[in-house]
Parts: structure tokens; sequence; C-alpha cells
């Protein structure tokens, strides 16, 4: 059974683990690598979380497996300036690779955007153009894109935009059997 909880600050180094896993996969020299990535990332949750709160969350998809539980599944969603206004904004969204295509990125979403489509009236990520799962799954979840632009890498990045007007996404009792 797959549970969607909001984190807590003992669960970030499973969320650094996850996040590494999920962004830079891979054996040998990359799993070395990995490992230091992971340090970086827990550093930098740790740092949004206290810098960013009350206006940051992190959402996870936690397994249970009889005495202990598995993180298989996370996202952060924070205010960022968009446009020249505060909006939220999502990022680093991570399935384990073992868990994959079972419907656990769009239960994270449609968890976000549930939590704020009371208050705000839109939703924004970015998403590298090269990274066509991600922007499938974003394309069935509702998001368009509104921007182009490039990394800090010369990479390119779309800047995807979901209006929360009027949307209800999901209702508990469906989201359970998604999984
Ligand atoms: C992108 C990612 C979060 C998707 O998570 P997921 O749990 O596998 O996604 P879901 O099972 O909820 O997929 C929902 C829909 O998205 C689309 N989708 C997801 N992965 C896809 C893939 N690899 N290829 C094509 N479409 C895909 C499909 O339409 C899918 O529906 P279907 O399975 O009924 O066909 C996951 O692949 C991941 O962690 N990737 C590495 C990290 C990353 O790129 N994060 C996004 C950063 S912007």
């Amino acid at each position: 059974m797959i549970e969607i909880r909001l984190a807590e600050i003992t669960d970030l180094p499973k969320v650094a683990q996850l996040v590494a896993l999920s962004f830079h996969p891979g054996g040998g020299w990359q799993a070395l690598w990995r490992s230091f990535v992971q340090l970086g990332i827990e550093q930098d949750l740790r740092d949004r979380w206290q810098r960013e709160r009350p206006h940051y969350h992190c959402w996870l998809a936690v397994l249970s497996t009889g005495r202990s539980t598995l993180c298989v599944g996370s996202v952060e969603v924070q205010l960022r300036e968009i446009k020249g206004k505060p909006k939220p904004y999502l990022s680093n969204l991570a399935v384990h690779p073992d868990y994959r295509r079972r419907g656990i990125g769009r239960r994270l979403l449609h968890t976000v955007e549930a939590s704020l489509c009371a208050t705000y009236s839109d939703l924004y990520l970015h998403v590298l153009a090269q990274n066509e799962a991600a922007q499938q799954l974003y394309a069935r979840c509702g998001f368009e894109v509104v921007e182009e632009g490039f990394t800090f890498w010369r990479e390119r990045k779309l800047l995807l935009r979901k209006s929360l007007v009027g949307d209800r996404p999901y209702s508990p009792s469906a989201m359970s059997s998604w999984v």
C-alpha cells in the first residue's frame, strides 16, 4: 500500500537518496558520483526546509512493507517569483526507478494540486526539453508550455503552467485505487 504524506525533517536523507538515484541512475563510477551528489542534495533540501518554510513542502510516496517503510516518490513545492508574482513552483519530482509507470508521479502531482487549489490559481514547474517521460506526464496532467529558456549548462528548458481554477483533480478514494 502506497501512502502519500508530507515529509518530516527526519525524512530528508531518504528523499536525497531517492532524488540522487532518480536523476543520476547507473552503476560503476556513476554510483560513486551519486553518493557525492546525494550529500549536496540533502544539504539543499535542509536549506530550503529552513529558509522557505512555511511556504515550502515536500510530499512523499511511502511504501510500507511490514516492519520497514520505503520512500518511492517525492516532490517539492515552494513559492517562487514567476513573471513578477509569487507563484507555487514544483521541483524535484522523483519516482524510484523500480516503481515507475504505476501512477505514483501522477498521484504526487494531484496531491500537490489539491493542497494548493483553494489558495492559488496556478502551478508552475520547469522541465528539460529532452526529458520526454516527464513531459508526457505533465502533458497528461494538464500542464502547458508558457516559456522556453536555457539552464546554466545551456540545456533547453520549458516553463510549464497548470491552471488550478475550477479544478478538483481527485477524490481520495479514487487516488488510493491508482496503485
Ligand atoms: C518522470 C517520472 C517522475 C514519472 O513518474 P511515474 O510514477 O513513472 O509516472 P506515472 O506512472 O504517474 O505516469 C503517468 C503518465 O505519464 C506518462 N509517462 C510517465 N513515464 C513515461 C515514460 N517513461 N515514457 C512515456 N510516458 C511516460 C504516461 O502517460 C503515464 O501514463 P501511463 O503509464 O498510463 O501510460 C519518473 O520517470 C522519474 O522519476 N524520472 C526521473 C526524474 C525526473 O525526470 N523527474 C522530472 C523532473 S522535471
